[in-house]
């Protein structure tokens, strides 16, 4: 039996008013205990949350929903665990069997960030760990890196990534242009799907790694749309990069630092205001990458000091930890 359009209003004003048989011929699958609402909760006013990340508060749902798994909601952190250097790089040590190397450390992890190329090969699907995509690509370091385009916003949805990583050249004189193009397109495509975008910044070996120069790519990429920064550390001012950008900055590592220093540098940087890391090769490149992976991870999420991080690796890596 089909219902008329003023059938239908009445059933809206008054639910429980019309016979039960009625409402089970058109609308409900079971109408047993259909009843009118009583608990409105009348006095008590709707909770209207905030959002734990900087400069995220509003977002799109779907935006925050893939921030949240990339982050912890509970410390406002992230590990993540890079090991894309391949796309430029090519089998960089520790990279060269990442079957053996990688897999292991994955569930350490808060997020995971690769090539597709590299994720389809090698991580396993059931590893339930946020992906950050590379979604730019181009040339690679035996010619000049950043001439770069990017993926198929199809790709990403495929894959399900939690967050576009997009590399932009601050200051390069061929390419800045062009990545920063890049990143706007990233951001536009990602904004369809609700999938935030992180900018990249690329040092060139020319610009000099301060707080001046980190602090300008990093608020170039911010304000071009970027969700979040993936910037180095540096030791002099940093807390003037993570203020000077109104979204949440996580480092890299870099190149590989004895693990104490590397440990160090993690600590000085959330001490600064960063929300993490997103480190490779001070974990895959580490005596015992599982030992330090795990000793970072208590920096950035409760705040060990790196002496105590320190003792935590040496014991673990003597443990049999690797
Ligand atoms: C390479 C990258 C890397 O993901 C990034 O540099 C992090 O790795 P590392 O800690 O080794 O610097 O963007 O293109």
């Amino acid at each position: 039996m089909l219902l008329h359009t003023a059938n239908f209003s009445v059933i809206l004003d008054s639910l429980d008013s019309i016979h039960p048989i009625f409402i089970h011929e058109t609308y409900m699958a079971d109408n047993d205990s259909v009843q009118g609402g009583k608990n409105f909760g009348i006095g008590i006013p709707q909770a209207s949350e905030g959002f734990f990340l900087k400069g995220c508060g509003h977002l799109d749902w779907g935006m925050k929903s893939r921030l949240a798994q990339v982050f912890s909601p509970k410390s406002g952190c992230t590990v993540m665990l890079a090991f894309d250097h391949g796309y430029i790089m090519g089998p960089t040590s520790g990279l060269e069997r990442m079957d053996l190397s990688i897999v292991p450390l994955i569930e350490y992890s808060d997020c995971i960030m690769c090539t597709r190329g590299a994720l389809r090969s090698i991580v396993p699907p059931t590893c339930g760990k946020p992906l950050s995509l590379r979604y730019s690509a181009g040339s690679s370091i035996l010619t000049y890196l950043n001439d770069e385009c990017i993926m198929d916003i199809e790709e990403a949805l495929r894959v399900n990534a939690a967050l576009l990583a997009i590399m932009v050249a601050v200051g390069d004189q061929k390419h800045e242009g062009l990545t920063i193009r890049n990143l706007t397109k990233t951001v536009d495509l990602g904004t369809k799907y609700s999938i935030p975008t992180m900018g990249v910044t690329a040092v060139g070996k020319e610009l000099v790694r301060d707080a001046r120069y980190l602090s300008m790519a990093s608020r170039v990429c911010a304000e071009n749309g970027a969700h979040i920064i993936k910037t180095y550390y540096c030791e002099k001012d940093f807390e003037q990069v993570t203020n000077s950008v109104p979204v949440p900055i996580v480092i890299a590592g870099g190149k590989k630092l004895p693990e104490r220093e590397a440990l160090e540098m993690a600590y000085a940087a959330i001490n600064d205001g960063a929300a993490g890391v997103d480190m490779g090769r001070n974990i895959f490149q580490s005596d015992a990458p599982t030992a330090m992976i795990q000793s970072v991870r208590e920096i950035v999420h409760n705040g060990m000091k790196p002496d105590q991080a320190y003792k935590m690796y040496q014991d673990l890596k003597a443990s049999g930890g690797n």
